[in-house]
């Protein structure tokens, strides 16, 4: 590194020593790190990833799980939920790290309204039975006053997407809806402009049905989701004429709460054309969430560190939403907020959601082209060639709303990333191409109190982050070769309908 040599003095005289020169240094004095920096040699991906250590990735997920205790008082466990106190350590943790970096980022706090729900406790009685299946929809409202109601039940024609699916004498009833063709939401809306006391939503395929109503609606009743089969009973004596009454009970509560993204760009690399990269704050109510996402916060959180000894072609921006648990809040705001000239600025999304699952696959979002906005596959290809280059197998997963990239396709920009693997079920095949052991959940610790410290495989948490060393190396340095964002793109694209919206079903 050659210095200029009235910083160089200086610093010696702050530090002692040239070579422990720290950012600290920097924030006082922006002129002298342009210099610096101007002196750094451009980021590239060999270098960068070189300085991966699996052991620096878990200093870091020790202290989150230390951060994770401090919603211990309030939930009973360790939590990163938004509104808790370790959701708000972890804003906290990744807000001051960036900042120690001095002027190597502009960091921004982004708040926003956080819609939560809690079903405090439920019941539902069809007919003579209690449903097994029976699952409160995510944000669902309580039923009236918070009391059981006895109603009749009354099945809606179709799907339940038209206000005129929906007979007269659904109101004061319990609607009885099949699941298919548009959101549960849109159900619980209808049935409660049409008067229904509550709603119930059965599975048009096999097995239970565990959704969220998503945004809500001043029209929203309380309502579940159950299986084909306990559906099935209701149904007949239904077609038939005859009459089945039902309980419904729901006491539940949604609140809106304000919580933060942070979003951290480097001052220097081209503005107009920027490569940005996210992953989520939060974690479910129900624990720490040190893999899901842990281990895409804090890989994040390592390489904007380590990013800071090169200099930048393109801008870089890295983010960590909050609110990605509750329906992908944080990444839907922040894209919904963008001006077009900002959006157009986005050249791609990289979201870096579970990369560290302990028993893993690679598992590369299929973005294509043909679907998406035109760079995914792009991108989606510079995964491929990552893992087939280090003699790595890997597996293409569905692009379909699961995480944080869908608000960027939905809006014309890019996306694509990787991930480990959630709650699906590793195959023969795929224990023979990546080890661990088939016939069980990629994270048996998924959404539950269990994804602690030890639920993290540092071996692939490291090539991981080495990959996303790579992604970032590559577009800072430069957008040769990859498609330039067509001025009319902007939300120009027409994605379909995904089941998902964040971790859980919507449709
Ligand atoms: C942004 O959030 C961090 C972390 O909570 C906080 O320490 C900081 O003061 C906030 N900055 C601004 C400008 O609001
Ligand atoms: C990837 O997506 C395309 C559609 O965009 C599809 O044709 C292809 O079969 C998918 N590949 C895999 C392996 O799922
Ligand atoms: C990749 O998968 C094949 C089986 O399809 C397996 O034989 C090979 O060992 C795997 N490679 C690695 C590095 O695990
Ligand atoms: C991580 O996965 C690799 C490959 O399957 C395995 O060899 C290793 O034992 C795992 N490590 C942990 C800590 O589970
Ligand atoms: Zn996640």
């Amino acid at each position: 590194m050659r210095l200029q040599l009235e910083t160089l003095t200086t610093a010696a005289l702050l530090l002692g020593e040239a070579g422990a020169i720290q950012l600290p240094l920097f924030q006082s004095r922006p002129k002298t790190q342009a210099h610096l920096t101007a002196d750094r040699e451009l980021v590239s991906s060999s270098a960068y990833q070189g300085q991966v250590k699996a052991d620096n990735l878990l200093k870091r997920a020790k202290e989150l799980y230390k951060i994770a205790e401090l919603g211990e008082p309030e939930y009973n466990h360790p939590t990163r939920v938004i509104g808790s106190k370790g959701h708000i350590g972890t804003v906290d943790y990744i807000y001051s790290t960036i900042a120690q970096l001095g002027d190597y980022y502009t960091i921004t706090n982004q708040s926003f309204p956080a819609v939560t729900g809690n079903v405090f406790e439920s019941r539902l009685v069809l007919g003579h039975d209690v449903p097994v299946s029976a699952t409160p929809m995510g944000l669902t409202p309580a039923t009236e006053n918070k009391k059981p109601v006895f109603a009749p039940i009354v099945a809606v024609s179709n799907y339940g997407c038209e206000e005129s699916d929906f007979p007269s004498d659904v109101k004061g009833a319990i609607a009885f809806i099949s699941r298919g063709t548009c959101p549960f939401g849109t159900k619980s809306e209808l049935a409660g402009k049409a008067g229904a006391v509550a709603a119930v939503v059965y599975n048009n395929e096999k097995g239970s049905l565990s959704g969220t109503l998503g945004t809500p609606t001043p029209n929203h009743v309380a309502t579940w989701g159950i299986s084909d089969e306990d559906a099935s009973p209701v149904l007949k004596h239904l077609k038939a004429d005859e009459k089945v009454d039902g309980i419904a009970y729901m006491n539940a509560m949604v609140e809106t709460i304000q919580t933060t993204n942070i979003i951290a760009q480097t001052t220097e690399g081209d503005p107009q054309n920027c490569v940005m990269l996210g992953g989520h704050s939060d974690s479910v109510t129900e624990g720490p969430g040190i893999n899901d996402d842990g281990s895409g916060t804090l890989t994040l959180l390592e390489l904007a560190t380590l990013l800071t000894q090169y200099r930048v072609n393109n801008c870089v921006r890295f983010a960590w939403w909050a609110g990605e648990e509750e329906g992908l809040l944080g990444s839907d705001y922040y894209v919904s907020v963008l001006t077009r000239e900002e959006n157009l600025k986005i050249r791609l999304f990289m979201d870096y959601d579970m990369l560290a699952s302990p028993n893993f696959a690679y598992q590369v979002y299929n973005a294509t082209n043909a679907v998406n906005p035109v760079g995914s596959e792009q991108l989606r290809d510079l995964y491929t060639e990552f893992y087939a280059d280090h003699g790595l197998n890997y597996t293409y997963i569905p692009f379909d709303g699961r995480s944080d990239y869908d608000a960027f396709i939905r809006h014309g920009i890019p996306g694509g990333g990787i991930a480990t693997g959630a709650e699906g079920i590793k195959t023969p095949e795929e224990q023979k191409m990546f080890g661990g052991k088939a016939g069980e959940w990629y994270d048996p610790c998924y959404h539950q109190a269990c994804d602690t410290v030890s639920n993290l495989n540092l071996t692939a948490w490291e090539w991981n982050t080495k990959l996303v060393a790579h992604s970032v190396a590559t577009y800072a340095r430069s957008f040769e070769g990859f498609p330039e964002r067509k001025k009319d793109s902007v939300g120009a694209l027409a994605v379909k309908e995904y089941k998902y919206h964040g971790p859980r079903l919507v449709l």
